[in-house]
């Protein structure tokens, strides 16, 4: 780590941190030009294809890929702490019907810290074991903090985790009530995987800026789930099929991209602040729609998305704006059976594993955030009396 606890003589303003780093990292790595992502230097693309979530979740934890000992260990803790307390679940039942999903996400994980208290302190020696059972407790326990208000929602009991099943596996089963078919299983953990770890991005800082000032790690985890909640971020998804529904035929594709890019208005799923070519995880995720199509036939959603993808390489295509990782996802979870508004919290449930590698690099390491503002309002004004104001 770079020592540099000075702050810069030559401060400068950027509108949303662009440009101005604010960690130094060895989680992940983006090359927006070439469209590559890598967890601790392993392309996206190979872990998609050989990994596993646990496995990822635990090469981003830990900075190497497990033995197979420490994988089975790792699988076998996760089956184990997937189990929320009644409490958590009575706390969700007076969550009111219309409750979005992630705000639901974001309370329970915050009630999560007063039910698994984390030192205050992190002065002296980190005990390891506490910093393993906060991984161990957020990433097996938020799948089925998801799934138990998704069915508590409609009045429906929560269903049970299921210890046989993978973490994917029991995470759909959990949301769905259905055993998944092979291909369904591979799809969700690559979802998850590809989701899992994303370099520094508006719900990682939030999660840092929350733990630099030692709050515990589920208050932390919290912010990064309220961060990622927001349309520019996670929410996208949820945005991209509202606008295929809306669209409704791939001959209307046309003229609703004219009209839109008349108004001058942003189109969903498209562009990324990093990416200045296609996201390599929209590439996966369409990969997967493909063998989608293949065995449950031709769909017409799938089919108004690429035709946007064609028509918008002319105009949006050229400024770099191509589809990110939310243009194809929620097109593969609703053939899932999976309810929209559940996309972002799918997101999340993957992307702890990156909030949480970030906060343990972080972990006694960072100062507290404490940026500067430029002051742009008046000075020296004296008060008033009621009386006497105009
Ligand atoms: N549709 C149409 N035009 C878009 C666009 C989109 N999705 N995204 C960016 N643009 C345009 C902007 O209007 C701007 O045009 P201008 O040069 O004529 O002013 C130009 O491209 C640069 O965009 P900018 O807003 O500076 O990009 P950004 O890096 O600040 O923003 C996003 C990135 C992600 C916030 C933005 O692309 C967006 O809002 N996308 C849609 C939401 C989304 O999918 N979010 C999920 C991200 S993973």
């Amino acid at each position: 780590m770079t020592d540099n606890k000075t702050e810069p003589q030559f401060p400068c303003y950027s509108e949303g941190l662009a440009g101005i780093p604010v960690a130094e990292s060895a989680v992940s790595s983006v090359d927006g030009t070439r469209g590559y992502l890598e967890y601790r230097g392993i392309d996206i693309e190979q872990l998609a294809e050989h990994s596993s979530f646990e496995e990822t979740a635990w090469l981003l934890l830990y900075g190497d890929l497990p033995t197979a000992d420490e994988l089975a260990t790792f699988e076998d803790e996760l089956r184990h702490h997937r189990r929320i307390k009644f409490n958590i679940r009575d706390m969700m039942k007076c969550f009111p019907e219309s409750a979005h999903p992630m705000d639901s996400l974001q309370a329970t994980v915050a009630a999560l810290g007063m039910f698994y208290p984390f030192p205050k302190s992190l002065e002296g020696e980190l005990d390891a074991k506490k910093v393993h059972q906060v991984f161990v407790n957020l990433i097996a326990k938020m799948p089925t903090l998801v799934a138990a208000h998704a069915r508590m929602r409609h009045g429906d009991d929560p269903i049970a985790p299921r210890d046989d099943l993978s973490h994917a596996a029991n995470f759909y089963y959990m949301l769905t009530g259905n055993e998944p078919f092979e291909l369904t299983t591979r799809i969700m953990d690559v979802a998850l995987v590809v989701h899992a770890e994303h370099t520094m991005n508006a719900s990682t800082f939030s999660t840092l800026v929350v733990a630099s000032s030692h709050a515990d790690p589920y208050t932390a985890i919290s912010a990064g789930i309220g961060s990622l909640s927001g349309p520019l971020h996670g929410g996208a998804n949820e945005d991209v099929l509202n606008m295929l529904d809306e669209i409704g035929s791939v001959d209307k594709v046309e003229s609703y991209l004219q009209g839109k890019l008349d108004r001058k208005e942003k189109i969903p799923g498209l562009g990324h602040r990093v990416y200045k070519t296609k996201d390599p995880r929209a590439v996966l995720l369409q990969k997967l729609n493909e063998e989608l199509t293949e065995k449950m036939g031709a769909d017409p959603t799938y089919e108004i998305a690429h035709r946007i993808e064609e028509l918008s390489k002319e105009t949006l295509g050229k400024k770099g704006i191509c589809p990110n990782v939310d243009f194809y996802s929620g097109i593969v979870y609703r053939k899932l059976g999976i309810p929209t508004d559940l996309f972002t919290p799918i997101f999340a449930v993957a992307r702890v594993a990156g909030w949480l590698a970030h906060w343990r690099e972080q972990l006694g390491v960072g100062r507290i955030y404490r940026p500067k503002q430029i002051y742009v309002g008046k000075n020296g004004h004296s008060y008033v009396p009621m009386d006497e104001r105009i």
